[in-house]
């Protein structure tokens, strides 16, 4: 705890431009957390940062104020070493659930702390549900036992790391300050700070789907982390990937994990492959096996064996057939062409309003309902062709999803140049 500051007088330096000192700083998070700064003064604070930006050295100082906030987990007695990777999310994004067991198949222990979707990009631990039996709640040593073996875990992060960030995001969220490229810094590599990786590697994204509309934002953003994660001792590298455009040809929990065992079984499509293999050589680098053959751990059924039993050790059951949705309906090509300018936000929001994602933190989400993609962008399609599958339980939701949809795609005359461009725009090493 430091000297008391007024949050007022903190506030109006910021609004000024100026640079905020490191006792200022600890005061204010260490403050509020314990709820003895108010809502309505964070509020414009955060409002005054998110206009006046922070330096490095205070976006350094306010990580590390959050990370003291909670408590810090320690990997190092493992006796593997550790590696995670966080993404920034995006449309269907489920690279998690093929990467962690891929990664751990080369002896490498991948903690996987995660949460639950809102809004239109999906959650992890809410894909995972869809699997019969599956629990995200795990208490700290049954964790750690699984990333002694199998040496993955993909579960919720409990509330004691960094809890002055719940506060913090909850708060953006509702005063349109989530989009700071200081705070979505401090927010996530606080977490994974005290989370006790010894590396991290990083999937930015930029585009119509992401966070970052722009790549240079994005690139920015991935530098803010790499810095302040190198400064804490992580070892660090990020990849700047491609999110205007939907990730595979599934979106929705189900249809996810349905997607990511076609990738675990050596197949599924280019995107998913190419950005999970790319990742799983980033991690597999920076713990010190640069020349791993992930893919031959794809083809082999390596990477699968791992999956099934971190799946079991779960309560899932690996061999239940996944939920399928209630009702279907397909949209289909009034022209012949090519499939053009697929916009991962309207898959995104399309999904979401078919019930693969929420509203409100507390509404349930439905485990078949998303949109599968018959055809890839670029593809020849005539008149009549099938081109996508919604997948609902409450058929009520088919005309707004479609209308939303309407807007994400279109079928051109020429076949679009671009269409098999690679996933990874950029990387940070
Ligand atoms: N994810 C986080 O954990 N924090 C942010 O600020 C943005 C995305």
């Amino acid at each position: 705890m430091v000297a008391g500051f007024a949050a007022v007088d903190i506030i109006r330096e910021k609004r000024d431009g100026q640079t905020l000192t490191e006792d200022e700083i600890r005061w204010i998070i260490d403050a509020y957390t314990r709820r003895q700064v108010g809502e309505e003064q964070m509020s414009a604070l955060l409002m005054a940062i998110f206009f006046q930006g922070m330096n490095m050295q205070e976006i350094s100082w306010w990580t590390d104020a959050m990370i003291r906030s909670g408590e810090r987990l320690d990997f190092s007695k493992l006796s593997r070493p550790t590696v995670d990777k966080h993404s920034t999310g995006g449309v269907g994004d489920k690279i998690t659930l093929p990467l962690a067991p891929l990664v751990a198949s080369f002896g490498v222990a991948v903690p996987q702390l995660s949460g639950r979707g809102l809004g239109h990009t999906g959650g992890t631990l809410d894909k995972l549900e869809a699997i019969p039996g599956w629990r995200a709640a795990l208490e700290n040593d049954e964790m750690m036992a699984m990333l002694e073996d199998p040496g993955c875990v993909i579960c919720a992060a409990t509330g004691s790391l960094a809890p002055a960030d719940k506060f913090l995001y909850a708060l953006r969220d509702v005063t349109a300050t989530v989009d700071s490229i200081p705070m979505i810094s401090a927010s996530i590599m606080s977490k994974k700070i005290a989370e006790g990786t010894s590396s991290l590697v990083l999937d930015v994204k930029f585009g119509s789907g992401a966070f970052m509309k722009t790549q240079e934002l994005a690139h920015e953003l991935a530098q803010t982390m790499v810095q302040l994660g190198r400064a804490a001792g992580v070892k660090m590298s990020a990849l700047i990937t491609d999110m205007n455009r939907p990730l595979g040809r599934k979106i929705g929990n189900a249809l996810e994990v349905e997607e990511s065992l076609e990738v675990l079984a050596g197949g599924g499509p280019r995107d998913v492959v190419e950005l999970t293999v790319e990742l799983a050589r980033e991690m597999l680098t920076l713990a010190g096996q640069p020349d791993a053959d992930v893919e031959a751990a794809l083809k082999d059924g390596r990477a699968m064996d791992t999956w099934r039993q971190m799946i079991a050790r779960q309560g899932g059951d690996v061999d239940a057939p996944l939920p399928r949705a209630l009702h279907t309906e397909d949209v289909v090509a009034t022209e012949d062409g090519y499939l053009s300018d697929l916009d991962a936000l309207a898959f995104g929001v399309a999904s979401w309003r078919l019930g693969a994602g929420r509203a409100r933190k507390e509404d349930p989400v439905q485990a078949g309902a998303g949109i599968e993609i018959h055809v890839d962008a670029g593809s020849a399609v005539k008149r009549g062709d099938k081109l996508f599958t919604l997948h609902t339980d409450t058929p009520e939701r088919f005309d707004l999803a479609k209308q939303t949809l309407a807007d994400g795609y279109k079928v051109l005359a020429a076949a679009p140049l671009d269409a098999n461009r690679s996933v990874v725009a950029d990387r940070i090493k």
